[in-house]
């Protein structure tokens, strides 16, 4: 049964992860998977995730089954920081929400959920996307197509080339997925008037929001970060969103998400949530507990939250000095060419914007790894390597 079967292509962003580890090169850099590192260079546990696993040791007084949809503490804290406290959407009771395994679980949830209600919908993808993103959905099976959103000229977000398209080429029914801040892989946001403008067309085309958001706080602030999201849910009737806490806590093999799903009405919400927590138990039956147990214990302390906050704000202000650090360093070497763009955009990614050639020259002869794309993560550069990164860009160039 199995001769048959051909290998799948090595992923193109947790594959770098194993070409870095058996690189012997004492200079080699790591700027390919998003992850956050420290000066020291270390994906260190953040210090209100160790008290809080300390107190989980303590208390915890049982690893009996949670529910298909996880705790119920949980998921309530996590609605409340992806929308706001008094979003109406909660306050109207129109929502339905799930612990999942990552921001990857929910992702797939969601997918699974969107294919029961329309079997086979199109999603509109932003070009690019997350590497991940286009696998999900079809796995799920649903139907991948790309509205362009990042311009390589001029470095930012091609907005009237992503709206010409949701206007003339989406039908009603059609999904638009849109990533809430920090865009990965470019780094270019939505303002909060082209959140608005976007949400008037998917609301006037009935089109689906899907919001994925992996990064919340590492870009301007945790409201900040979600405030196109909210604008979104206030203008539409129905929207789902993926929400991850392994970035903003740090707790990536922990997977540690959230699914949301708003409806037009409190009666539709339970369908929703009856229909999701069965798609769930079909699969993985129910999310891992401990990540989440240690989110929700951060966020009903408010001591905890305190310290928790402040670190996410220390993360998120050394990669901003980062970027701006970056762009010198390439100046510094003599380049021309203007990378002023890095640090314009937000969170940990950017492009460099060089070649294929470029990116194979960057990894093979300077043991500088990054996506294939010219991705770069921002947090992994630090005091000793960004002029060896900035040199070897000035090299490749
Ligand atoms: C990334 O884009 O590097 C991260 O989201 C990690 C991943 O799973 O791809």
């Amino acid at each position: 049964m199995f001769e048959s079967l051909r290998a799948v292509p090595a992923d193109p962003i947790l594959n770098l992860s194993i070409l870095y580890r058996q690189d012997t090169n004492p200079n080699k850099v790591d700027l390919g998977v998003g992850v956050y590192k420290d000066e020291a260079g270390h994906t260190a546990i953040m210090e209100a995730v160790s008290r809080a696993q300390e107190l989980i040791l303590v208390e915890e007084d049982t690893k009996a089954y949670v529910g298909m949809a996880g705790s119920k503490r949980y998921c309530d804290l996590l609605a409340q920081t992806t929308l706001g406290a008094d979003h109406t959407v909660l306050t109207n009771n129109r929502f339905a929400v799930a612990q999942t395994p990552g921001g990857s679980g929910a992702l797939r949830v969601l997918a699974e959920f969107i294919n029961v209600a329309k079997p086979g919908a199109t999603v509109w993808a932003g070009n690019p996307t997350w590497a991940n993103h286009s696998p999900i959905m079809q796995s799920a099976g649903l139907e991948i197509k790309q509205y362009p959103y990042y311009d390589k000229d001029t470095k930012a977000v091609d907005f009237d080339g992503m709206l010409a398209t949701l206007k003339a080429e989406t039908k009603a029914g059609d999904v638009v997925l849109l990533h809430a801040c920090c865009h990965n892989p470019s780094g270019a946001d939505l303002s909060l008037e082209q959140w608005q403008a976007t949400a008037d067309v998917i609301k006037a085309k009935g089109l689906l929001p899907y919001v994925d958001i992996a990064y919340q706080g590492l870009g301007e602030g945790m409201d900040e970060d979600a405030a196109g999201l909210r604008l979104m849910a206030k203008t539409v009737p129905e929207m789902v969103i993926a929400s991850s806490c392994s970035k903003n806590f740090g707790l990536y093999r922990e997977r540690t998400g959230t699914a949301i799903i708003i409806s037009a009405t409190e009666a539709q919400a339970h369908l929703a949530q009856s229909q999701m927590n069965g798609l769930i138990r079909a699969n993985y039956s129910m999310p891992p507990s401990h990540g989440a147990l240690v989110v929700e214990t951060i966020l009903a302390d408010p001591k905890l939250k305190q310290m928790w906050r402040d670190e996410l704000k220390t993360m998120r202000k050394r990669i901003k000095h980062l970027r701006s650090q970056l762009v010198d360093a390439i100046k510094a070497e003599g380049v021309e060419q203007d990378f002023s763009f890095i640090e314009r955009q937000h969170g940990m990614f950017s492009f460099l914007g060089i070649n294929a050639a470029q990116v194979d020259q960057l990894v093979n002869e300077h043991s500088v790894y990054l996506v294939g794309s010219s991705r770069i993560n921002l947090a992994g550069l630090n005091q000793r390597n960004i002029a060896y990164v900035a040199k070897a860009i000035a090299a490749v160039l």
